[in-house]
């Protein structure tokens, strides 16, 4: 009898403790469904949520910074609990997440930093200024500066000056690059370095061919040779590749691209010689971390976070949670993308 009573009772706890954990809703504001990477990132969380009994409010907004205020509005008039923020413009968030502040609705900002507010509680991303590094170091490997006499020309094509990961990213390989540039082993035909004149609106792919049309128009017509071209990503990539394929550049000798993100499109890039490398950051990796946050944030014990010191957001550190970026190219890209189950073999073949 004592055990019947006994199970009863666990029984009843269980079934309160889950009803409990299925009340507690995240809201997840996700930028655009129109990249690859966001669409898995989204599903990624969405399905990590779910699996461990969160109701998931899950929104893309487009690339239109007005949409997601107004998603994130709904989120919190919805009752959200927590709140996992993509941003678009990562500046114009201020007034809404004042409103979350006010209801208590702790905020992580994924992947890209939300700035000029404090109410922003955690950050998770991958090392961004790590990214830049690897592709300037590998433009730094690959056309050997280190050892060669003559020069090269390279060109330069950033991310959106709205996103604060886009300077991160621009800052570490310029950082890799600078002494080189500065001996003028690397020469930049157009002039244009400086961030401000790099910068790809809204990552557009169709903003970055058109701009590298025009460089090779003006810079490159006459047959000087172009070594290489560093693309923060690879959307922006996937648009200097197709201008400098419709420009006559010939795959024997293309110039190296630098990429990120390991688009489907991008590795078929690789595979076929066109683009040279590009950056896994493995978000299913990115998501975990944010579901651990999540579950530390709501059981009220300590959120794991392995930097305090980089991510200024205009008002204060935020504390972050960093993964690390991995290199990817045609020598690993079937080990990091296939075996790892992240893509089939097919995805990328056909
Ligand atoms: C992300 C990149 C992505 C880019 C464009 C950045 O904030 O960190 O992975 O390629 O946005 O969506």
């Amino acid at each position: 009898m004592k055990k019947v009573l006994f199970v009863a009772v666990l029984i009843t706890l269980l079934a309160l403790s889950s009803t409990a954990m299925a009340q507690v809703r995240v809201g997840v504001a996700m930028p655009t469904q129109s990249l690859q990477r966001w669409n898995q990132d989204g599903a990624n969380m969405k399905a990590l949520l779910e699996d461990a009994g969160y109701v998931v409010d899950l929104q893309y907004a487009n690339n239109d910074t007005a949409l997601q205020v107004s998603q994130l509005e709904n989120m919190i008039l919805n009752g959200a609990d927590v709140l996992v923020i993509a941003s678009i413009d990562g500046s114009a968030m201020g007034g809404v997440l004042a409103v979350a502040k006010d209801e208590g609705i702790p905020v992580i900002a994924y992947d890209r930093l939300i700035m000029e507010t404090d109410a922003v509680s955690y950050y998770a991303t991958f090392d961004n200024y790590m990214v830049g590094t690897i592709q300037g170091q590998y433009l730094v490997d690959v056309l050997e500066l280190e050892t060669r006499q003559d020069s090269v020309n390279i060109e330069i094509t950033g991310g959106s000056p709205d996103d604060n990961n886009a300077r991160f990213f621009y800052q570490g390989a310029i950082d890799v690059l600078a002494p080189y540039l500065e001996s003028g082993i690397v020469v930049v035909p157009s002039g244009q370095v400086e961030f401000e004149t790099i910068a790809t609106l809204a990552w557009s792919s169709e903003r970055a061919q058109s701009r590298m049309d025009n460089l090779i128009a003006a810079n490159y017509s006459d047959g000087t040779p172009l070594h290489a071209v560093l693309c923060s990503n690879d959307s922006t990539a996937l648009g200097v590749t197709n201008a400098l394929i419709n420009a006559g550049f010939e795959k024997d000798d293309f110039p190296y691209i630098t990429g990120q993100d390991c688009d489907i499109a991008n590795t078929k890039n690789i595979i076929a010689g066109y683009q040279s490398m590009s950056i896994f950051k493995d978000t299913r990796t990115l998501a975990a971390n944010v579901v651990t946050m999540i579950e530390a944030i709501i059981a009220g014990t300590d959120v794991p976070v392995n930097d305090t010191e980089t991510y200024f957001n205009g008002v204060y550190v935020v504390p972050t949670y960093l993964s690390a970026p991995v290199f990817a190219d045609i020598n690993n890209y079937e080990e990091l993308l296939i075996d790892s189950g992240y893509y089939t073999w097919e995805q990328l073949h056909n």
